[in-house]
């Protein structure tokens, strides 16, 4: 039986960005979606999509949500164990769990069990696609791209250069960390689905000659994206400068060393200064807001409505496991939640489409996932709006589709994800 199928439902589009725009100009919601071969061959009608695919196997799902996989844009997957661990401070965190779990990644079959562990848990809770910090460790690239390969994920992930900073046993060198990262992505980059990220930590834990090694790699590669951190905490902004005396800001200690560019992906940014926010929207870099994150570490307050009025280009992450939940259902509650606290909420149609096509705009693959459209790639889930008693009792009271969805995106976790499909595969 050939790999057709169609699944009615109320399939969820973006035909443009909701920033700036209506929602409901923004979406289409049709009657089912025909899946061929790993790609979405339709949406229309349910005698449309029958039409298209005549032999293909139906599976009705009522009034379900069938939308693009959640698009996870910045993650640590080496985290995973260590997600939700008390903590105060980013750098104390850091010091405290995240460093010695990661330490744990020199040891190839621990990075396995983690690896698929970490791709098992956010395909539960409707990712498709993340991207992710490795360690500095090769064997942990090689375990989550070997892991993703198995499912035929595409995905995106990189081994993290750090050379000072860190503790023994979790510093490369501005040679070795060059080399690792060559070698991997000459190993991993355009194989299947995979990518690979050049991926220094943030600039406190790489030394002006590590950045200008990986600054270069980049430059060698640019058809790489670029993954870092940047102005997350202000007592993290203050050792930066601190560290790099002679930078203007944060930013510039990327920059000059050819960090900043179109394919960067810059995860938190909270507290950018005009020069910072000018320099990204010039180069159309992508700014990774992390909602979970930023109140969990007691981070900061990211300014969506502000970001976007000047034109950034911005995506959701749930940085597991600074973050404190692998879904993007809780991180979209999150950002709501911060876009009250700034008194500028976000629509709910502006929420789904920073979790799909918001990231996949980030990543620069808008072109192959994120969204339900002729010829993209057949990653999609499945999504009741009546998950649980509480939900239920809500959404069944709405007015309308996104009165409907609001309050999944609200108290919604892995229950409400019914079916995933990945690269046209029910998994
Ligand atoms: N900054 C540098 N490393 C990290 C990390 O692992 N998590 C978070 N949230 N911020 C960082
Ligand atoms: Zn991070």
């Amino acid at each position: 039986m050939a790999a057709e199928y169609i699944l009615k439902g109320q399939v969820l589009s973006f035909t443009q960005s909701p920033f700036g725009s209506d929602a409901d100009t923004a979406t289409r919601v049709d009657e089912a979606v025909a899946i061929k071969d790993g790609k979405i061959s339709g949406r229309g009608t349910f005698a449309e999509m029958q039409a298209l695919l005549p032999a293909a196997e139906v599976t009705d799902h009522g009034d379900k949500l069938i939308t693009a996989g959640f698009v996870d844009a910045h993650v640590h997957y080496p985290q995973t164990a260590i997600i939700a661990s008390w903590g105060k401070r980013l750098i104390d965190w850091l010091n405290s769990y995240t460093f010695p779990e990661e330490m744990r990644f020199a040891d190839r079959a621990y990075a396995d069990e983690i690896a698929n562990r970490y791709l098992d848990l956010t395909a539960a809770h409707g990712t498709t696609t993340v991207c992710s910090f490795c360690t500095i460790h090769p064997e942990s690239v090689d375990a989550i791209f070997t892991a993703a390969q198995t499912r035929g994920a595409r995905i995106v992930a990189g081994k993290t250069c750090m050379d000072r900073n860190a503790p023994d046993g979790l510093r490369d060198t501005a040679q070795s960390g060059y080399d690792d990262s060559k070698a991997l992505l000459e190993k991993w980059h355009g194989v299947d689905r995979l990518s690979y990220a050049i991926t220094p930590r943030f600039s406190p834990t790489s030394t002006p000659d590590q950045l200008e090694a990986v600054g270069a790699l980049w430059a060698e590669n640019p058809d790489c994206l670029m993954q870092t951190h940047l102005s997350e905490q202000t007592d993290e902004i203050e050792w930066v400068k601190s560290l790099f005396p002679n930078a203007r800001d944060y930013l510039d200690t990327y920059e000059k060393f050819g960090l900043l560019g179109g394919r960067g992906l810059y995860g938190h940014a909270i507290y950018l200064e005009d020069r910072e926010r000018a320099r990204l929207r010039e180069h159309g870099a992508a700014l990774i807001h992390c909602p979970t994150s930023n109140t969990f570490i007691g981070s900061g307050l990211f300014d969506m409505n502000g970001l976007m009025a000047e034109g950034q280009r911005i995506g959701l992450a749930t940085d597991t496991g600074g973050g404190s939940s692998f879904s993007m259902l809780r991180t979209m509650a999150a950002a709501y939640e911060i876009g009250q606290l700034r008194g500028t909420p976000l629509h709910a149609a502006e929420l789904w489409w920073l979790a799909t096509q918001g990231s996949a705009t980030a990543l620069r693959m808008e072109d192959k996932i994120g969204n339900i459209a002729p010829g993209m790639e057949a990653d999609v889930v499945v999504v009741d709006l009546a998950s649980t008693p509480a939900i239920s009792q809500r959404s069944t009271r709405a007015a309308d589709l996104w009165e409907a969805i609001f309050p999944t995106i609200m108290m919604g976790d892995d229950r409400a994800i019914s079916e995933v499909w990945i690269n046209g595969k029910r998994i």
